[in-house]
């Protein structure tokens, strides 16, 4: 039997920040959804409850042994006024996989989807509908039991925030500079590259912190083992247009397999550009580039939606793509998929969930 979802009101809304201003992830909604987790008790306790700080042992094991995983997913506001997912189901899915891989208790994704819509309804009023904006959506689960052996705990939280929000990067479509990281590596085979642990993201800091001190926007990874082929640039997947035919790296295993990226390729199969799935070496990019062969290089992901890449450094060698202009499949990808985001364009797929 599925649990009733209760909800604790607050005493005072909060003001919604201006459209114009939202940056990424700064500002965020009055309420979130709330569940937790005892291996007696299951998840229990589903609740909407005001958006306010948490308290925490300070020996939560999350502290010390870093069980916490995360999805990113949006929200839209349809030119009816209606609001609406994009393939939510595929977040609840990889959600479980982080848990498994973690060892983190499974989540009823039929379940937690219909709490974050409710979450949803309940905040529809920050679901924002300036151009290049949505209420960016973080469901994430972190362990709480109080206890400093290292195994799985006993004790999770569960945690549903929503961020009204606009480009990740700056200006949405202008073109941003990536730097190839040689020294350190994001993830390995075998590893947890593949779902989306919060370890993940502390682990690229320090490339990231060398790609901001060369005015970089982001770092693209190369495989662990021979420092040779593309993997992902961290907040996004990869895409390269090279003599007319698309090829983004295939999933390995320390790759995440993103909504986005998956939503791209199918996309191009509706319009029959051809597409491939393979193993790409950074050798091979720069020399489509020397052959004049490279047309577009561009970033797929949630936050980042598509995200054209005009620059790329590898080692002392730097490549200018396309003029650092946006490319034309970037832009018509870009179109297609904010246009069925947005309900402003037919959803072939049915891709789109009403909220
Ligand atoms: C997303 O695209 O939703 C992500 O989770 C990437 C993030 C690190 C901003």
């Amino acid at each position: 039997m599925k649990q009733e979802i209760s909800f604790i009101p607050r005493e005072e809304l909060k003001a919604k920040p201006d459209t114009a201003s939202l940056g990424f992830g700064k500002y965020f909604s009055d309420y979130m959804f709330e569940m937790d987790y005892h291996n007696d008790l299951g998840w229990h306790n589903p609740r909407i409850t005001p958006y306010e700080p948490l308290t925490l042992d300070p020996s939560a094991m999350v502290f010390h042994y870093g069980q916490a995983i995360f999805e990113g997913m949006k929200a839209y506001k349809t030119p009816d006024g209606s609001v609406q997912l994009f393939r939510p189901e595929k977040n609840m899915k990889r959600f479980n996989e982080s848990c498994d891989r973690l060892c983190i208790p499974q989540i009823d994704e039929e379940f937690l989807l219909e709490g974050i819509k409710q979450l949803i309804t309940t905040e529809k009023e920050w679901v924002p509908d300036g151009e290049g904006t949505s209420l960016y959506i973080r469901p994430f689960i972190f362990s709480t039991e109080a206890y400093l052996g290292v195994r799985p705990a006993n004790q999770y939280k569960l945690l549903v925030i929503l961020s009204p929000s606009g480009a990740y990067y700056g200006s949405q479509l202008s073109p941003v500079k990536i730097y190839v990281e040689e020294q350190y590596v994001r993830a390995v085979i075998g590893g947890v590259g593949h779902v989306k642990t919060a370890g993940n993201y502390a682990a690229s800091l320090k490339a990231q912190k060398k790609a901001d001190a060369g005015g970089y926007a982001q770092i693209l990874w190369l495989d662990a083992k021979e420092n040779k082929y593309v993997e992902e640039v961290g907040s996004m997947n990869i895409f390269f247009k090279i003599n007319g035919e698309v090829v983004t790296p295939k999933l390995n295993g320390s790759i995440l397999p993103g909504v986005t990226r998956d939503s791209v390729i199918e996309l191009l199969k509706y319009w029959n550009i051809p597409v491939r799935e393979e193993r790409i070496s950074i050798e091979e990019v720069f020399a489509a580039h020397k052959r004049g062969e490279l047309e577009e290089v561009f970033g797929a992901g949630t936050a980042a939606v598509i995200s054209p890449v005009g620059e790329l450094t590898w080692k002392d060698q730097s490549i200018t793509i396309n003029d650092n202009q946006i490319g034309q499949l970037s832009q018509d990808i870009y179109n297609e998929l904010t246009g069925i985001q947005l309900g402003k364009k037919e959803d072939p797929f049915n891709w789109t969930v009403k909220v």
